[in-house]
């Protein structure tokens, strides 16, 4: 495994990253061995929201902590909040009061004092830097966050609100995988007429790259918006070849070359992990025992159906 440095602590957190969003399909026994699992094999953050399953996510992962104490305080925790769910629908809240309300109950649920860092999960066009300045000034006096974050924003979001904010911006978690590179796919069509040219999130890339805010790349086996899994997927099949390939070659699986994937581009990588499968965390966590050359990056990303200038 491999680490970065995260936040104003630099704290060590391995780029593999484990996403509970689909732990509430597990009873707590097979979760205990999840996190065990990932422990054992260098993985030491998770990912969470307090909207996964209304929270339940949240609530099991806390049960679990309370339940095997040779889990508690091995992990860094991060949570994310801003996704509303209503009676009549979901939309997006960053207000002052929201996040606060979101954080306390996040942490009751989890049943810990502390989130290591909390993200804003999805832009609310609504929000206003100075509020969320105020919550998160709020959050970091009570001692209830230690990092802050946000996901699915774009440059000029994310610079908007670090206007207002006394914290940095340590991470911005967005969708990437071998079969969803629009953020790629602008860098190598830029002036073209075709689609592939369209900036659809403002060169998140470059601006994180510049900015020291690591990029933790979501749902790395899908492809569409949740569609389905690439790897063994019968509408891939020069991908799956190109994969078995490249993993024979390192002695790993196309789980591992799929995140490898991620982890090549020449950001601060992390790869949030969503299975519930311990031998496919094992399999992951040899995401970072080998480097992908430029030459099987690139075979990988025409391989999935794109194509270069
Ligand atoms: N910020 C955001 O907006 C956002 C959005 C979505 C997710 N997330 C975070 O990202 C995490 C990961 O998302 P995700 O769950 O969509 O990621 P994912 O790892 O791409 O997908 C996990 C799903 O794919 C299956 N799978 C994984 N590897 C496979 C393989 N090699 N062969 C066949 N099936 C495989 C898993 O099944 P098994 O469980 O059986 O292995 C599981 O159902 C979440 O837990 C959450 O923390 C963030």
């Amino acid at each position: 495994m491999e680490y970065i440095e995260f936040g104003k602590h630099k704290t060590k957190v391995s780029k593999v990253v484990l996403g509970l969003m689909r732990i509430p399909s597990l009873d707590n026994s097979k979760i205990a061995e999840l996190l065990e699992c990932a422990l054992e094999n260098g993985i030491n953050i998770v990912d969470l929201a307090d909207c996964y399953s209304k929270g339940v996510a949240e609530s099991k992962f806390g049960e679990v902590l309370k339940d095997n104490p040779s889990l508690k305080d091995k992990f860094f925790i991060q949570s994310k909040c801003g996704i509303r769910i209503g009676e009549k629908f979901t939309y997006y809240d960053f207000s002052k009061d929201y996040i606060l309300k979101c954080v306390d109950a996040s942490l009751k649920r989890m049943q810990v004092d502390h989130l290591d860092s909390l993200l804003l999960h999805r832009p609310d066009a609504l929000m206003e830097a100075d509020e969320v300045a105020e919550a998160f000034n709020i959050l970091k006096e009570q001692g209830k966050v230690i990092n802050f974050g946000v996901s699915n924003m774009n440059s000029q979001q994310i610079e908007y609100l670090s206007c207002a904010l006394d914290q940095e911006i340590c991470a911005n978690q967005v969708q990437l995988s071998i079969c969803h590179t629009p953020m790629l796919d602008a860098q190598f069509n830029v002036n073209m007429s075709n689609n592939r040219a369209i900036m659809r999130e403002g060169g998140i890339l470059e601006y994180c790259k510049m900015k020291k805010i690591v990029v933790q790349a979501w749902s790395v086996m899908q492809y569409g918006f949740f569609e389905g899994v690439f790897i063994g997927s019968d509408k891939y099949p020069k991908l799956n070849e190109v994969l078995n390939k490249i993993a024979s070659e390192n002695g790993v699986t196309p789980t591992a070359v799929a995140i490898a994937f991620v982890l090549r581009i020449p950001n601060q990588m992390q790869a949030v992990i969503g299975t519930t499968n311990i031998n496919r965390v094992i399999e992951s966590s040899k995401a970072c025992d080998f480097k992908l050359t430029k030459e099987q990056w690139y075979e990988l990303y025409l391989a999935a159906g794109n194509i270069l200038p």
